[in-house]
């Protein structure tokens, strides 16, 4: 197996460190429902080749923060929805997520050799395997949504949005864009170009996350328009962050090297706006993001919480 107690005490720690900034006992103990979800639904039929499960499971288990699934469960109690409900929906987008990140890393994408503070999966393993993992990975998350999604209704519903959010025009089109490069992109053009890319590559699956708890909660048109704003505002500075992070960080608390955009001749936000005007449109962008939830009122204060940590994060 490749799991070991290792990655589990590391998961642990970071956890634990947006648990006391962010969550509420309810959140807290929800996550602790995802992640022994997220177990489960990697325990595989003994038909799944043995070095395949254990490369999921290396991935999915690894100490990722659990912002996408914590979206879920956030908006699903901001529309009073029952969040225990929406843990399926949790899990498939970190599912999806994972697979993002897998891929991502991949000597013919980022080229990236460490991730959640270990080695990424196709150099823990294999090139071919890490490619299968993500497969199995992004395929696990419809089925999880179509079978424990209930109603019927609000399944289907899910996997088109999430279907919508990962493929061509949003998370995968993000992701070709951002591999493109800008070389033919006119200067005056850049900042607008690297929003859509911001917007895509990663907007996108914050967004759905919201999505998610809102239709698994029945909310409504004005409650789901509310709540893609706020994912809309919260994606760009999220990424904005990650970039600067990948320019300022410690590759001790992110989990994965620093330096790599530069590296790899990634147009990023520091690049274009300098650190100082990145950190200030990441801070109005999330300001902007908690006032697209004020309709909401108390019982958004948990998405409020991590919003705030979004800016404030290191990790
Ligand atoms: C990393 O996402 C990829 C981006 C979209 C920037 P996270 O920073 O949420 O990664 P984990 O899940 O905590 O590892
Ligand atoms: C990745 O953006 C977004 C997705 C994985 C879809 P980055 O390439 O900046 O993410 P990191 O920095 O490797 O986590
Ligand atoms: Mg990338
Ligand atoms: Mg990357
Ligand atoms: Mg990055």
């Amino acid at each position: 197996m490749a799991l070991n107690n290792t990655p589990q005490r590391k998961s642990t720690l970071r956890m634990s460190l947006i648990s006391e900034e962010v969550l509420s006992p309810e959140i807290q103990k929800a996550r602790r429902m995802i992640d022994e979800q997220l177990a489960r639904y990697c325990e595989f039929h003994s038909d799944c080749p043995e070095h395949l499960a254990d490369a999921i499971r290396y991935s999915l288990l690894a100490p990722g923060k659990r912002i996408r699934p914590l979206l879920v469960l956030m908006a699903c109690e901001a529309c009073r929805g029952d969040i225990e409900k929406a843990i399926p929906a949790a899990c498939a987008v970190e599912m999806v997520h994972t697979y993002s990140l897998i891929h991502d890393d991949l000597p013919a994408m980022d080229d990236d050799d460490m991730r959640r503070g270990r080695p990424s999966c196709h150099i823990a393993f294999d090139e071919a395997t890490a490619i299968l993992a993500g497969d199995a990975l992004l395929t696990l998350a419809f089925e999880v949504l179509g079978r424990d999604v209930q109603p019927a209704t609000s399944a289907a519903a899910c996997c088109a949005a999430l279907g919508r959010a990962a493929g061509a025009i949003r998370l995968v089109g993000g992701q070709a864009a951002d591999l493109a490069g800008a070389d033919d992109v006119p200067q005056a053009e850049l900042l607008d170009w690297l929003e859509r890319v911001h917007h895509r590559k990663t907007g996108a699956l914050l967004t759905v996350s919201l999505q998610l708890g809102c239709i698994v909660a029945g909310g409504g048109p004005e409650k789901l328009a509310a709540m893609k704003n706020y994912g809309k505002n919260l994606g760009l500075a999220f990424q904005i962050v990650d970039d600067l992070l990948d320019l300022c960080g410690s590759q001790a608390k992110i989990g994965k090297p620093v330096g790599s955009d530069a590296n790899h001749g990634k147009t990023t936000y520091p690049q274009l706006l300098g650190v100082e005007e990145s950190r200030q449109r990441a801070q109005t962008l999330i300001e902007q993001a908690i006032d697209s939830i004020s309709i909401f009122g108390q019982a958004a204060e948990n998405l409020n919480r991590l919003a705030r940590f979004v800016i404030k994060r290191n990790s």
